[in-house]
C-alpha cells in the first residue's frame, strides 16, 4: 500500500498546490486563484505528501461565519486517486473546523458520491444562512463566498455543481 502523510501547508508548497489546481480549474472543476491568494490564505491549507516529500493532494477550509466554513480546493493528484488521500485530507479539514468552533461545513462540488460517503448530504434548501447573515456575507469580496450565496455573477462557474453540507 502506498503511504502518505497529511500536514499543514508551507509557503514552499504553493507551487505544487497550484500545479494540482491548474488542470482542474481549466476543466472548471475548481476555482483558479491568483498566486498571491494562495500565500494570503496559506493557513487554511493542508497537503498530503508521499514518502519522497512530493505534494500529492491539497485541501483548504475557509471560515465564512461563526458557525459555517467551506471545504475548498480539495484535490488529489490523478495518480493517487482512490487511495484514501481525499478522505484523510477531508477528515483533517473537518477536525480543523471543529477545533475552530464551526458546526457546519459546506462544499460545492461535482464529487457528490465522495462527499456523501464522507458524511455530507445534498442541501435541501438552497440557503444555509438566515437573511441577516446573508446580507453580512454579501459584503465579502471572496469569490467562494459569492458561490456559496449563489450570486448571479458567479453562476456560470457553478453550473452543474451540487451544494452539500455536513453538520457536527
Ligand atoms: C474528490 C477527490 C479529492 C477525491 O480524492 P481521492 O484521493 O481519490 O479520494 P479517496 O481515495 O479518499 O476516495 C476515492 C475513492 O477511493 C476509495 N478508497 C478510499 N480509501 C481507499 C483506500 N485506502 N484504498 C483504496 N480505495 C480507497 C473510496 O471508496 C472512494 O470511492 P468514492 O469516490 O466512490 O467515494 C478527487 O477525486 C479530486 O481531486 N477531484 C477533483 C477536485 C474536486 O472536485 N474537488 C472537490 C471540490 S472542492
Amino acid at each position: 500500500m502506498k503511504s502518505f502523510t497529511i500536514r499543514r501547508a508551507k509557503t514552499s508548497d504553493v507551487r505544487s498546490i497550484r500545479d494540482l489546481v491548474r488542470p482542474l480549474a481549466e476543466d472548471r472543476v475548481l476555482l483558479e486563484k491568483e498566486a498571491v491568494a494562495y500565500y494570503e490564505n496559506l493557513q487554511e491549507f493542508f497537503v498530503a505528501e508521499d514518502s519522497d516529500g512530493n505534494v500529492i493532494g491539497c485541501g483548504g477550509l475557509h471560515v465564512m461565519w461563526e458557525d459555517i466554513a467551506e471545504v475548498r480546493t480539495l484535490a488529489t493528484n490523478t495518480d493517487w486517486r482512490g487511495h484514501g488521500v481525499g478522505h484523510r485530507l477531508l477528515q483533517k479539514l473537518l477536525l480543523e473546523a471543529r477545533e475552530l468552533g464551526v458546526s457546519r461545513v459546506f462544499c460545492l462540488t461535482f464529487e457528490v458520491d465522495f462527499f456523501l460517503r464522507n458524511g455530507f448530504s445534498v442541501m435541501a434548501e438552497q440557503s444555509a444562512v438566515d437573511p441577516e447573515v446573508y446580507s453580512e456575507l454579501l459584503r465579502s469580496t471572496d469569490e467562494g463566498v459569492a458561490e456559496f450565496l449563489d450570486l448571479a455573477r458567479v453562476k456560470p462557474n457553478t453550473l452543474g455543481n451540487t451544494r452539500m453540507i455536513t453538520h457536527f
